[in-house]
């Protein structure tokens, strides 16, 4: 099949050829899901062995695309992180479902313009169902708004712009945002994006749990205040990338709202796991927000991009992304005209021209159902709990903090040895671990020293895989001193 080439118009396949080669491509992934499992986990090739394999010229000419899908099955896909490998524990996984990767193929094959009422009524109103789903599952009002956006990057950059024109109603040299030195690096590159210089971020200190410090979060507003800056946002956690660790979400809120502040809570990871007992029980506070990050395509089984930004007053996320009348393009006069009451996402975040993203959600939700989705949630609970009783029953590990929201950290004990030493080993661990292959363990910083760090949120993970995970870790930290 030559994919590029038809007698009548160009780029055109047909109805044959796109049979044969969707059925190609939907064999690869169906077999990428019944394999994965005994797949590599990781596999990182240098540069230099990448030019190799995959830098062509760009031809004049077609080829054929059978071909192409050869390459792509041999030379692409293995050579990555497979986030969604039921051993892959770094980072933040990324297991997806195969419904969601149908909606996906959905979505692009149909390529709906998402971007205004007018090109997109009912997909615009799945996605005003989803988001009214999410709404109610974190516990915000139903006259709240959202948009989905590719991540939480986005999601998080999209908040601050949105508090940034709440309250000070545009950008402001003297205004100051807080966040802990636990908040995730999206939060900082946001604020520099949209012209916060670094001295108007305080980074506030953690307790003892690695949870904000609400003593030093007061203390840093007074003295702002008393240097006559204008404090306005709070960004909070809701399961710290590193730990899971959730600020103290109802107390910030409390002190948000008598200082006139807005809470933005960065649930990017974890406020998916509102949906389970432990994670609502953890997530407490979460509903009081402002606003609140939370990426489906990381503990919602989603595939990438898929980040949603839920916000309470909608008016504030419109306001900050309107386009002024006088500013409209011309082009889109009919569309303004027409639409001026609908709800067009342009409107709600930085894009014009958007997928409609959220399909994939909305087909995975009803199908499964959200007691499916709970259970596959729990199982990272499950699994990292697990994880902590096997490496404190062991003897031969600390618990540097215990499994919360899916994730727990630990480093090799020996008393006979230096922290420097014990630091090497958990370095030398992960590599040995790489080397070896059967699961991805890398480490994290914690007060400055690295710690192994498990996330376990899989919901193909076993117990098993588990404890052969621990076992081999134990193995190789107990090689010794590498120094
Ligand atoms: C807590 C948290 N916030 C924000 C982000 C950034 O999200 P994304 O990578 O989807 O842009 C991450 C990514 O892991 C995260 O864990």
């Amino acid at each position: 099949m030559t994919a590029n080439k038809t007698p009548e118009h160009p780029l055109q396949l047909s109805g044959a050829e796109m049979r044969a080669l969707g059925a190609r491509a939907m064999e690869m992934v169906v077999r990428h899901f019944e394999n994965n499992r005994d797949e590599p986990v990781a596999c990182t090739l240098p540069r230099a062995t990448t030019e190799l394999l995959l830098r062509t010229p760009l031809s004049e000419h077609g080829t054929p695309v059978n071909e192409l899908l050869d390459i792509v099955a041999r030379d692409v896909f293995p050579n990555s992180l497979k986030t969604d490998h039921p051993r892959f524990y770094s980072f933040v996984p990324s297991p997806t479902n195969f419904v969601s990767v149908v909606g996906d193929l959905l979505t692009s094959g149909h390529n709906v313009f998402a971007g205004h009422w007018m090109a997109a009524s009912s997909a615009a109103q799945v996605e005003l169902t989803v988001l009214d789903w999410l709404k109610e599952l974190i516990g915000f009002p139903a006259d709240g708004a959202g948009i989905f956006v590719s991540g939480g990057s986005m999601a998080n950059l999209s908040a601050i712009a949105a508090a940034r024109d709440d309250r000070l109603g545009g950008p402001a040299a003297d205004a100051v945002v807080y966040c802990s030195d636990q908040t995730h690096s999206s939060v900082a590159k946001g604020l520099r994006l949209i012209g916060f210089a670094p001295n108007q971020r305080r980074i506030v200190a953690t307790d003892d749990d690695l949870r904000l410090s609400i003593p030093a979060l007061e203390a840093a507003i007074r003295a702002d205040l008393a240097a006559g800056l204008r404090p306005f946002c709070v960004v909070a956690n809701a399961g710290t990338t590193n730990t899971g660790a959730v600020d103290p979400l109802g107390p910030l809120a409390q002190l948000c709202a008598r200082e006139g502040l807005w809470l933005h809570v960065d649930g990017a990871y974890g406020a998916a796991a509102v949906i389970t007992e432990r994670g609502r029980a953890a997530l407490a506070g979460i509903e009081l927000a402002d606003s609140v990050t939370l990426d489906p395509h990381k503990w919602l089984f989603q595939p990438y991009e898929l980040g949603c930004l839920l916000v309470r007053d909608a008016g504030a996320l419109r306001r900050a992304f309107r386009i002024e009348d006088d500013d409209h393009p011309d082009y889109l006069v009919d569309v303004v005209r027409h639409v001026k009451h609908d709800v067009n996402f342009f409107e709600y975040g930085p894009q014009l021209t958007r997928s409609f993203k959220a399909l994939k959600l909305w087909l995975s939700l009803r199908a499964f159902g959200l007691a499916e989705f709970r259970r596959a949630v729990d199982v990272g609970f499950d699994m990292a709990e697990h994880a902590e009783r096997t490496l404190r029953a062991s003897g031969a590990w600390e618990v540097v903090t215990p499994a919360q929201m899916g994730i727990v950290t630990f480093r090799w004990r020996d008393d006979t040895k230096t922290p420097q030493e014990i630091d090497a080993i958990t370095s030398r661990t992960v590599d040995l671990m790489r080397e070896d292959g059967y699961a991805l363990v890398m480490s994290t910083m914690l007060r400055g020293r690295p710690a192994l760090r498990l996330c376990p949120i899989n919901p193909g993970t076993t117990a098993a895989e588990i404890d052969e995970t621990i076992a081999r870790l134990q193995r190789f930290s107990a090689q010794g001193n590498p120094a």
